[in-house]
């Protein structure tokens, strides 16, 4: 994230090789989480070819009315650095990623700590189809059709208690399975945190699939983190733990360079990063390149959803 990377044309990926009898008991398991998957296809003789899971949807009512990214973008062009810094490292290396078994354990400041099972997270709550912008710190943007349910649905069944004040999450961090572990680009694992109260918006999205099929591996399988008014950063990928806490948690690119990346890092036009400006975006998508730029807008465009979160505060002093 530290530098401007170029835009390499994108590899188609590797199709996931299942055995039949994974395969049956995958399908035996989503049945049971209310998933319909894709038909298999394959000829005799040939190992079958599964087409990523559909999941059932509703359509939501924070949803923009933007054209989404073309999904061979959205999942081509990505910033996951556990496998690689280069925008199609993700997408070209991710296969290695082990979505099963997935387990998120929540803990910390609550009355009922758990250990989630993803495919119970799967069934937690009604799945809705949330597009949303998506607004890098790096410059770029794409609107994509996220599936998945408020984390305030997760926080309230592990009831925090009164000295919960921040969320912390943890996201994998296995070098068996994450070639990007063994660079020291970051310190590892990957740390993101939100106050409880923007843990708690409608808006900030527990995310397990996009464009109605669950997460590929390169955007975060299977589960992440979505915060649609804040730099991308902050939606942490293929994460493991949530912790409820009284302190602010120091988030993993604050750590690497404090001057750059705050806690907070809200959307802000009108706040630039120290080495470039915030003001305007280019968005993601065929022929970009020559597409022109935009304006970039103060929260990401959720103003009115979320200004009132900061009111009083200073957002060029609480970045
Ligand atoms: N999560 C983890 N674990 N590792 C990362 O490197 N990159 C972040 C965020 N979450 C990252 C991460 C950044 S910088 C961005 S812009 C978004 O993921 C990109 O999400 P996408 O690839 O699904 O668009």
């Amino acid at each position: 994230m530290t530098l401007i990377r170029r835009v390499q044309p994108s590899e188609p990926l590797p199709s996931e090789i299942t055995p039949p009898e994974v395969f049956n008991r995958r399908r035996q398991l989503l049945a049971m989480a209310g998933v319909t998957p894709a038909l298999a296809w394959g000829t005799a003789g040939h190992a079958q070819r599964v087409l990523p899971d559909k999941l059932q949807t509703q359509p939501s009512r924070f949803s923009v009315g933007e054209t989404p990214t073309p999904y061979k973008d959205v999942t081509s062009y990505n910033n996951f650095y556990e496998f690689g810094t280069d925008k199609d490292d993700p997408a070209r290396y991710a296969h290695t990623l082990k979505v099963r078994p997935w387990t998120v354990a929540v803990e910390g400041e609550v009355r009922k700590p758990r250990v989630f099972d993803i495919d119970e997270l799967l069934r937690l709550s009604a799945l809705e189809e949330r597009v949303y912008r998506l607004r890098c710190v790096e410059g770029w943007s794409m609107v994509i059709p996220w599936v998945g349910y408020s984390l305030s649905e997760l926080i309230r069944r592990v009831e925090p208690t009164g000295n919960a004040k921040f969320i912390e999450f943890t996201t994998l961090a296995d070098p068996a399975q994450m070639p990007g572990v063994s660079s020291r680009v970051l310190d590892w694992p990957y740390v993101e945190g939100l106050r409880l109260d923007e843990a708690n918006h409608p808006l900030t999205l527990l995310t397990l699939g996009l464009y109605g099929e669950v997460l590929p591996k390169q955007n975060g399988a299977p589960v992440r983190i979505v915060v649609p008014w804040k730099y991308g950063f902050k939606s942490g990928k293929s994460i493991v733990k949530i912790r409820f806490v009284e302190k602010q948690p120091i988030s993993s690119w604050t750590r690497a360079i404090p001057r750059e990346y705050g806690f907070y890092s809200n959307v802000n036009p009108q706040v630039n990063h120290p080495r470039w400006s915030q003001a305007t975006e280019r968005p993601i998508g065929s022929g970009s390149f020559l597409q022109r730029k935009r304006p970039t807008l103060m929260f990401n465009g959720y103003a009115d959803q979320v200004a009132s979160l900061y009111a009083g505060m200073d957002l060029r002093k609480f970045f």
